[in-house]
């Protein structure tokens, strides 16, 4: 009888850390351990890494956060100019260990999926080999699900869908042959949650984690690593450039220095973090959103409730950190 008593108190002990800890932290609760007390990124020094979607918000931060532990980079965007920006910016941050050979830069529109392999064999002619592969390049979407136009859909999961597939087949390719290699993706805590008016982004952002964790799945026991990256709201353009419900059409949308996010930097160290750590699955956000992610999975009942009665404008708001006021009056507002 003191034998369970002693693991049920063990139990409870625990489940109060981490309440407690997920409150805390701006990560999941082994995430912020790691970046405290695991591998520092100083461990990739030397490592190749590819990223796509350098050339701003949370990929840029990514590259400077691998820069200053010393890591090798290919720097990939459809925007060459930024793209040397972010290349001047690491060579500074890396502090003397990286010079204009250790950062190769490929302007590469991810969409075009015949172009993957000349890109990715580039950046192997160039350094020999690659370690890591970034699948950061994404758009995401502010819209009603119901009006959501078909074609919007389709180019949602052209972009962060099928595009990271087919560039992580490529570079498995290359990691098969030298049995081993880390494949990252950055999803989003709408991958783990449903976020409402993001239909298209959320259902693309779920797919990424079942392509994925099929992955990991085939790879266990091997020295092919998956890693899913997922960011709560982030301060980067992404509101600005995010996809509506109609096809060619941009949000427009903006932040303010004021709202509750993330910044691009702390993403980017975080991401650096479960990296070197070969963490699974990662999440990020600021408080109420470790909680709730947490309460969604192991209290999935209780996370609907909860849900039931704050409404999807509380997730909105959330999430944008400004009142849903419907998305016509919206973009006539920014
Ligand atoms: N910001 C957030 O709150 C948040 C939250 C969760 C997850 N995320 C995820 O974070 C990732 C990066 O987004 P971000 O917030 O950093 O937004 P961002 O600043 O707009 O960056 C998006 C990046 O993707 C690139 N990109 C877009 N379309 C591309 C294409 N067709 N080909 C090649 N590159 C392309 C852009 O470069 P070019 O325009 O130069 O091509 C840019 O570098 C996305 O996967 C997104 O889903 C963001």
């Amino acid at each position: 009888m003191l034998f369970f008593g002693i693991i049920g108190f063990g139990v409870f002990l625990y489940g109060c850390f981490y309440t407690l800890a997920s409150v805390i932290f701006d990560c999941d609760v082994r995430l912020g351990f790691l970046d405290k007390f695991g591998k520092s990124p100083r461990r990739l020094k030397g490592k190749v890494a590819f990223i796509t979607g350098a050339s701003s918000g949370i990929g840029e931060h990514t590259a400077y956060a691998l820069a200053k532990a010393g890591v090798k980079l290919v720097l990939t965007a459809r925007r060459s100019l930024e793209l040397q920006r972010v290349k001047q910016q690491c060579i500074v941050v890396s502090n003397g260990q990286l010079e204009e050979k250790d950062i190769l830069v490929i302007p590469m529109d991810v969409l075009d999926l015949s172009s993957h392999k000349t890109h990715f064999q580039h950046a192997i002619r160039h350094f020999g080999h690659v370690d890591i592969l970034i699948n950061n390049a994404g758009r995401s979407q502010r819209a009603n699900w119901e009006n959501i136009d078909i074609t919007v859909d389709r180019q949602m999961f052209e972009l962060n869908v099928f595009a990271v597939v087919n560039l992580s087949r490529v570079a498995l390719e290359h990691f098969n042959k030298r049995g081993q290699g880390h494949l990252a993706v950055v999803s989003s805590l709408a991958g783990i949650l449903g976020a409402p008016f993001s239909g298209s982004y959320t259902g693309a952002k779920h797919a990424i984690h079942g392509y994925f964790n099929g992955l990991r799945a085939e790879k266990l026991g091997t020295q092919i690593h998956v890693t899913l990256l997922c960011p709560g709201p982030t301060f980067t353009n992404f509101l600005a450039e995010a996809f509506t419900d109609k096809d060619g059409e941009k949000h427009h949308g903006s932040t303010k220095p004021t709202d509750k996010r993330m910044t691009a930097e702390r993403c980017g160290h975080l991401n650096a973090v479960a990296i070197v750590n070969k963490v699974g699955e990662a999440w990020m956000g600021l408080f109420p959103l470790m909680p709730m992610v947490y309460v969604s999975i192991y209290f999935p009942n209780l996370y609907s409730l909860g849900m039931r009665i704050l409404g999807p404008q509380y997730l909105y708001k959330l999430r944008d950190s400004k009142e849903y006021t419907g998305f016509t009056e919206m973009s006539k507002t920014e």
